[in-house]
């Protein structure tokens, strides 16, 4: 599904990634942790195409968007990705249900399809009556859920979240990441996720650590090197 190889990026004399190989199957939810400027955002920039890498390429979808031109990669994350961020980031001056249609009319649907596929969305989220309230007369909850339906409107296969609940208590955060696990299990969605949540990265499928710049590799525990030396035939 996601396929990255030899990722280098830096910002002036600064070495952010240092070359991140990283393979992720379809439907598999994944966390990237890691300490405050170790790359987690430049990384997921990169995976979204909003930003480019100085060297490597990346697969999406079989697509190897490494070379597409700015057109192109626009038209790209529209369809095949969905960003959910920290603070939301949805228009104030519309309603939850148009956040959740624009990047469907841009997509190209008629107005029609996009409303009934945001109101579908919006009852999935358990949104529907809160369907005509601006941004700013939700819940940090519910605009974060509003923030999510929007990224599913064009059923992107991969989700990218940046501290998606690093805004929200603990019982919506609890929610969303719930939402996460319901939408991969019943839509089969990707999701890769930045998050400093233990609890969150604790229950994703797998965690990524990335520090200075580089993937950790697991450290082997010490017993097993033992024994493979143990192991080792000594003649
Ligand atoms: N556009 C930019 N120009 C210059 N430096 C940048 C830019 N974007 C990020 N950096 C630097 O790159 C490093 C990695 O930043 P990044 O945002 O990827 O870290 P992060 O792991 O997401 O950290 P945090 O957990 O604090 O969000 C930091 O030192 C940051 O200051
Ligand atoms: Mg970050």
């Amino acid at each position: 599904m996601i396929d990255i190889k030899n990722i280098t990026k830096s910002f002036g004399a600064l070495q952010v990634l240092k070359g991140i190989d990283l393979h992720i199957d379809k439907g598999e939810v994944v966390s990237i942790v890691g300490p405050s400027g170790a790359g987690k955002t430049t990384l997921l920039q990169i995976i979204g195409t909003l930003d480019r890498p100085d060297t490597g390429s990346i697969l999406i979808d079989n697509i190897d968007i490494t070379n597409l031109s700015q057109k192109k990669l626009a038209d790209f994350r529209n369809q095949h990705l969905g960003f959910v961020f920290q603070f939301h980031q949805l228009l104030p001056e519309f309603s939850a249900i148009e956040n959740i249609m624009i990047p469907a009319y841009i997509a190209g649907l008629s107005q029609k399809q996009a409303r009934q596929r945001a109101k579908d969305l919006l009852a999935f989220m358990g949104l529907s009556d809160r369907a005509s309230h601006k941004p700013n007369e939700l819940s940090g909850g519910e605009k974060q859920r509003v923030a999510v339906a929007r990224a599913l409107v064009n059923n992107p296969a991969v989700i990218l979240a940046d501290e998606p609940s690093g805004s929200l208590d603990t019982k919506n955060k609890e929610e969303l990441h719930q939402l996460f696990f319901d939408l991969r299990n019943q839509f089969g969605q990707t999701f890769v996720i930045v998050t400093h949540d233990e609890g969150l990265a604790s229950i994703t499928d797998r965690t990524i650590h990335l520090r200075d710049g580089l993937i950790e590799t697991p450290i082997i525990p010490q017993e097993t090197c033992l024994n493979s030396e143990i192991t080792t035939p000594s003649e």
